[in-house]
Protein backbone atom coordinates (compact mmCIF):
# COMPACT_ATOMS: atom_id res chain seq x y z
CA UNK A 1 0.00 0.00 0.00
CA UNK A 2 1.41 3.09 -0.40
CA UNK A 3 1.86 5.62 2.32
CA UNK A 4 3.44 9.20 2.61
CA UNK A 5 4.51 11.29 5.61
CA UNK A 6 4.62 14.88 5.87
CA UNK A 7 6.80 16.35 9.25
CA UNK A 8 5.86 19.81 10.59
CA UNK A 9 6.86 21.94 13.13
CA UNK A 10 4.64 25.20 14.02
CA UNK A 11 4.53 27.79 16.36
CA UNK A 12 0.96 29.65 15.08
CA UNK A 13 -0.41 27.56 12.37
CA UNK A 14 0.81 28.80 9.34
CA UNK A 15 3.14 25.36 9.09
CA UNK A 16 0.44 23.01 10.39
CA UNK A 17 -1.57 24.27 8.17
CA UNK A 18 -0.01 23.97 4.97
CA UNK A 19 0.94 20.53 6.15
CA UNK A 20 -2.31 19.49 6.43
CA UNK A 21 -3.37 20.55 2.97
CA UNK A 22 -0.25 18.75 2.05
CA UNK A 23 -1.57 15.58 3.39
CA UNK A 24 -5.09 16.12 2.20
CA UNK A 25 -3.94 15.87 -1.28
CA UNK A 26 -1.47 12.73 -0.96
CA UNK A 27 -2.91 9.22 -0.22
CA UNK A 28 -2.15 7.84 2.81
CA UNK A 29 -0.40 10.73 3.90
CA UNK A 30 0.65 10.86 8.39
CA UNK A 31 1.20 13.51 9.60
CA UNK A 32 4.03 14.24 12.85
CA UNK A 33 5.05 16.49 14.57
CA UNK A 34 9.17 17.50 14.84
CA UNK A 35 8.02 19.57 18.33
CA UNK A 36 7.11 16.17 20.23
CA UNK A 37 8.27 13.34 18.69
CA UNK A 38 10.97 12.25 20.53
CA UNK A 39 13.58 9.27 18.42
CA UNK A 40 10.29 8.70 15.95
CA UNK A 41 10.77 5.62 14.42
CA UNK A 42 10.15 5.93 10.57
CA UNK A 43 9.54 2.55 9.23
CA UNK A 44 10.42 1.32 5.38
CA UNK A 45 8.48 1.68 2.58
CA UNK A 46 7.30 6.02 1.96
CA UNK A 47 6.97 6.96 -1.71
CA UNK A 48 7.10 10.57 -0.35
CA UNK A 49 8.47 12.31 3.02
CA UNK A 50 8.10 16.04 3.54
CA UNK A 51 9.23 18.48 6.19
CA UNK A 52 7.32 21.90 7.08
CA UNK A 53 8.59 24.29 9.06
CA UNK A 54 8.79 28.00 9.51
CA UNK A 55 11.92 30.16 8.65
CA UNK A 56 13.62 31.71 11.41
CA UNK A 57 16.03 34.31 11.31
CA UNK A 58 16.61 33.05 7.49
CA UNK A 59 17.53 29.85 8.79
CA UNK A 60 15.73 26.57 10.46
CA UNK A 61 14.40 26.24 13.59
CA UNK A 62 17.00 24.44 15.97
CA UNK A 63 14.34 21.82 16.87
CA UNK A 64 13.76 21.03 13.17
CA UNK A 65 17.62 20.30 12.62
CA UNK A 66 17.75 18.37 15.63
CA UNK A 67 14.84 16.03 14.53
CA UNK A 68 16.22 15.18 11.05
CA UNK A 69 19.57 14.95 12.49
CA UNK A 70 18.34 12.17 14.42
CA UNK A 71 15.96 10.44 12.01
CA UNK A 72 16.59 7.03 10.46
CA UNK A 73 16.29 7.44 6.68
CA UNK A 74 17.81 4.23 5.74
CA UNK A 75 15.15 2.17 5.01
CA UNK A 76 13.84 4.96 2.71
CA UNK A 77 16.52 6.18 0.03
CA UNK A 78 14.77 6.04 -3.36
CA UNK A 79 11.79 8.24 -1.93
CA UNK A 80 11.23 11.46 -2.45
CA UNK A 81 12.03 14.15 -0.57
CA UNK A 82 10.66 17.77 -0.37
CA UNK A 83 11.17 20.72 2.26
CA UNK A 84 8.64 23.28 2.15
CA UNK A 85 9.38 26.44 4.56
CA UNK A 86 7.08 29.07 5.74
CA UNK A 87 8.15 32.32 6.34
CA UNK A 88 7.28 36.03 6.46
CA UNK A 89 9.50 37.29 3.20
CA UNK A 90 13.65 36.41 3.39
CA UNK A 91 13.74 32.81 3.72
CA UNK A 92 17.63 32.62 3.34
CA UNK A 93 19.18 29.47 4.00
CA UNK A 94 16.22 27.53 5.67
CA UNK A 95 15.58 25.22 2.62
CA UNK A 96 19.50 24.85 1.71
CA UNK A 97 20.69 23.81 5.43
CA UNK A 98 18.13 21.27 5.11
CA UNK A 99 19.29 20.03 1.76
CA UNK A 100 22.95 19.75 3.66
CA UNK A 101 21.85 17.95 6.41
CA UNK A 102 20.22 15.27 4.53
CA UNK A 103 22.92 15.22 2.09
CA UNK A 104 25.15 14.06 4.98
CA UNK A 105 22.45 10.94 4.74
CA UNK A 106 23.22 10.42 1.64
CA UNK A 107 19.62 11.75 0.75
CA UNK A 108 18.65 14.28 -1.71
CA UNK A 109 16.40 16.98 -1.29
CA UNK A 110 14.73 16.90 -4.49
CA UNK A 111 12.37 19.32 -4.26
CA UNK A 112 12.41 22.61 -1.79
CA UNK A 113 10.11 26.04 -1.94
CA UNK A 114 9.40 28.57 0.49
CA UNK A 115 5.83 29.68 1.44
CA UNK A 116 5.08 33.54 2.51
CA UNK A 117 2.84 33.69 4.87
CA UNK A 118 1.64 36.02 7.71
CA UNK A 119 4.90 36.93 9.43
CA UNK A 120 4.00 36.10 13.48
CA UNK A 121 7.21 36.92 15.02
CA UNK A 122 5.59 39.63 17.51
CA UNK A 123 8.84 39.88 19.58
CA UNK A 124 10.47 41.92 16.98
CA UNK A 125 7.39 43.66 15.11
CA UNK A 126 4.29 45.12 15.45
CA UNK A 127 2.06 42.51 13.13
CA UNK A 128 0.72 43.73 9.58
CA UNK A 129 -2.76 43.95 9.52
CA UNK A 130 -3.35 41.94 6.12
CA UNK A 131 -3.96 38.41 7.71
CA UNK A 132 -6.74 37.63 5.75
CA UNK A 133 -5.20 38.50 2.50
CA UNK A 134 -2.34 37.04 2.70
CA UNK A 135 -4.15 33.82 3.85
CA UNK A 136 -5.53 33.82 0.83
CA UNK A 137 -3.05 34.31 -0.93
CA UNK A 138 -0.52 31.80 0.64
CA UNK A 139 -3.53 29.40 -0.10
CA UNK A 140 -3.36 30.10 -3.69
CA UNK A 141 0.16 29.68 -3.92
CA UNK A 142 0.15 26.08 -2.21
CA UNK A 143 -1.77 24.53 -5.29
CA UNK A 144 0.89 25.26 -7.34
CA UNK A 145 2.97 23.67 -5.03
CA UNK A 146 1.39 20.72 -3.91
CA UNK A 147 1.23 19.86 -7.98
CA UNK A 148 4.79 20.53 -8.04
CA UNK A 149 5.51 17.92 -5.60
CA UNK A 150 2.72 15.74 -6.99
CA UNK A 151 4.59 15.29 -10.37
CA UNK A 152 7.75 14.70 -8.25
CA UNK A 153 9.45 18.36 -9.69
CA UNK A 154 13.08 18.86 -9.15
CA UNK A 155 14.60 21.87 -8.18
CA UNK A 156 18.49 23.24 -7.23
CA UNK A 157 18.88 25.19 -3.89
CA UNK A 158 21.94 27.55 -3.46
CA UNK A 159 23.00 28.99 -0.36
CA UNK A 160 22.82 32.83 -0.28
CA UNK A 161 24.43 35.66 0.86
CA UNK A 162 26.92 34.90 3.43
CA UNK A 163 25.48 37.66 5.68
CA UNK A 164 22.63 35.83 6.09
CA UNK A 165 24.16 32.71 7.22
CA UNK A 166 26.30 34.95 9.86
CA UNK A 167 23.21 36.40 11.16
CA UNK A 168 21.40 32.84 11.57
CA UNK A 169 24.21 31.42 13.36
CA UNK A 170 24.38 34.80 15.74
CA UNK A 171 20.61 35.02 16.47
CA UNK A 172 19.52 31.31 16.46
CA UNK A 173 22.15 30.94 19.62
CA UNK A 174 20.25 32.97 21.59
CA UNK A 175 16.88 31.52 21.38
CA UNK A 176 16.74 28.85 23.60
CA UNK A 177 17.03 31.24 26.60
CA UNK A 178 14.85 34.11 25.35
CA UNK A 179 12.12 32.72 27.60
CA UNK A 180 13.93 34.70 30.17
CA UNK A 181 12.75 38.00 28.86
CA UNK A 182 9.39 36.34 29.02
CA UNK A 183 6.74 38.24 32.10
CA UNK A 184 3.24 36.57 32.74
CA UNK A 185 1.13 39.78 33.90
CA UNK A 186 -1.98 39.59 36.62
CA UNK A 187 -4.12 39.01 33.95
CA UNK A 188 -3.38 35.00 33.75
CA UNK A 189 -5.73 33.34 34.60
CA UNK A 190 -4.15 30.08 34.95
CA UNK A 191 -5.84 28.22 32.14
CA UNK A 192 -2.71 26.14 30.77
CA UNK A 193 -2.81 26.83 26.97
CA UNK A 194 0.69 28.22 26.77
CA UNK A 195 1.81 24.91 27.85
CA UNK A 196 -0.71 22.72 25.71
CA UNK A 197 0.69 25.27 22.72
CA UNK A 198 4.19 24.78 23.68
CA UNK A 199 5.30 22.45 20.57
CA UNK A 200 8.61 21.27 22.75
CA UNK A 201 7.85 21.53 26.00
CA UNK A 202 9.24 24.50 27.64
CA UNK A 203 6.15 25.41 29.60
CA UNK A 204 5.19 24.40 32.68
CA UNK A 205 3.06 25.85 35.23
CA UNK A 206 3.47 26.26 38.94
CA UNK A 207 1.24 25.81 41.96
CA UNK A 208 -0.59 28.66 40.91
CA UNK A 209 -1.14 27.17 37.46
CA UNK A 210 0.78 30.42 36.10
CA UNK A 211 3.27 29.63 33.53
CA UNK A 212 7.29 29.38 33.87
CA UNK A 213 9.63 28.89 31.47
CA UNK A 214 12.37 25.88 30.85
CA UNK A 215 15.12 28.09 28.65
CA UNK A 216 14.64 25.56 25.22
CA UNK A 217 12.30 27.89 24.22
CA UNK A 218 12.43 28.18 20.11
CA UNK A 219 10.70 31.34 19.92
CA UNK A 220 7.82 29.83 18.68
CA UNK A 221 5.77 32.83 20.27
CA UNK A 222 2.95 30.12 20.59
CA UNK A 223 2.75 30.89 23.59
CA UNK A 224 2.53 34.80 23.36
CA UNK A 225 0.05 34.48 20.67
CA UNK A 226 -2.54 31.91 21.78
CA UNK A 227 -2.84 33.40 24.84
CA UNK A 228 -6.35 34.25 25.47
CA UNK A 229 -5.49 37.20 27.67
CA UNK A 230 -2.60 38.58 25.96
CA UNK A 231 -1.02 37.73 29.74
CA UNK A 232 2.34 36.43 28.43
CA UNK A 233 4.72 39.09 27.00
CA UNK A 234 8.20 39.99 25.99
CA UNK A 235 10.11 42.94 28.08
CA UNK A 236 7.88 45.58 27.80
CA UNK A 237 7.54 45.30 23.75
CA UNK A 238 4.64 43.38 23.22
CA UNK A 239 1.86 44.33 25.43
CA UNK A 240 0.07 46.57 23.34
CA UNK A 241 0.77 44.31 19.75
CA UNK A 242 -1.86 42.78 18.31
CA UNK A 243 -1.52 38.46 18.31
CA UNK A 244 -2.10 36.45 15.60
CA UNK A 245 -2.56 32.71 14.89
CA UNK A 246 -3.50 30.97 11.64
CA UNK A 247 -6.88 31.38 10.90
CA UNK A 248 -8.77 27.92 11.96
CA UNK A 249 -5.70 26.34 13.75
CA UNK A 250 -7.05 26.67 17.16
CA UNK A 251 -5.35 25.67 20.23
CA UNK A 252 -6.87 22.56 20.81
CA UNK A 253 -5.51 21.29 17.38
CA UNK A 254 -2.59 22.37 18.17
CA UNK A 255 -2.43 20.73 21.68
CA UNK A 256 -3.75 17.37 20.49
CA UNK A 257 -0.82 17.52 17.84
CA UNK A 258 1.90 18.34 19.94
CA UNK A 259 0.31 15.22 22.26
CA UNK A 260 1.59 17.99 24.85
CA UNK A 261 -1.57 18.15 27.07
C1 LIG B 1 11.78 33.46 15.85
C2 LIG B 1 11.20 33.84 14.53
C3 LIG B 1 12.05 34.21 13.50
C4 LIG B 1 11.53 34.52 12.22
N1 LIG B 1 12.40 34.82 11.21
C5 LIG B 1 11.92 35.04 9.98
C6 LIG B 1 12.82 35.30 8.89
O1 LIG B 1 14.04 35.28 9.02
N2 LIG B 1 12.29 35.55 7.67
C7 LIG B 1 10.94 35.57 7.45
O2 LIG B 1 10.52 35.83 6.33
N3 LIG B 1 10.06 35.29 8.46
C8 LIG B 1 10.52 35.02 9.71
N4 LIG B 1 9.64 34.74 10.74
C9 LIG B 1 8.18 34.58 10.42
C10 LIG B 1 7.77 33.11 10.31
O3 LIG B 1 8.69 32.38 9.54
C11 LIG B 1 6.37 32.94 9.67
O4 LIG B 1 5.42 33.75 10.25
C12 LIG B 1 5.95 31.47 9.74
O5 LIG B 1 4.98 31.24 8.76
C13 LIG B 1 5.39 31.05 11.07
O6 LIG B 1 5.03 29.69 11.01
P1 LIG B 1 4.18 28.93 12.12
O7 LIG B 1 2.85 29.64 12.26
O8 LIG B 1 4.00 27.56 11.59
O9 LIG B 1 4.94 28.97 13.40
C14 LIG B 1 10.12 34.46 12.00
C15 LIG B 1 9.28 34.09 13.05
C16 LIG B 1 9.79 33.78 14.29
C17 LIG B 1 8.86 33.36 15.39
Amino acid sequence: MIKNAVFYFSGTGNSLNIAKDIAKEMENCEIISMGSSKNYDLQAGYETIGFVYPTYYRGEPQKVREFISNLNLKNNQNTYYYAITTCGKYDGNALVHIKYLLKRKDIDLTYGKKIVMFSNYVVAYDMRETIEEETKQSQKDLIQIIQSIKNREINKLFITEPLQEIAYRVLIKFAHNMDKHYNVSDDCIGCGICKKVCPVGNVDLDDNNIPCFKHHCEQCVACIQYCPKKAINYKNKTQSRRRYTYPGIKYTELAEMNKND
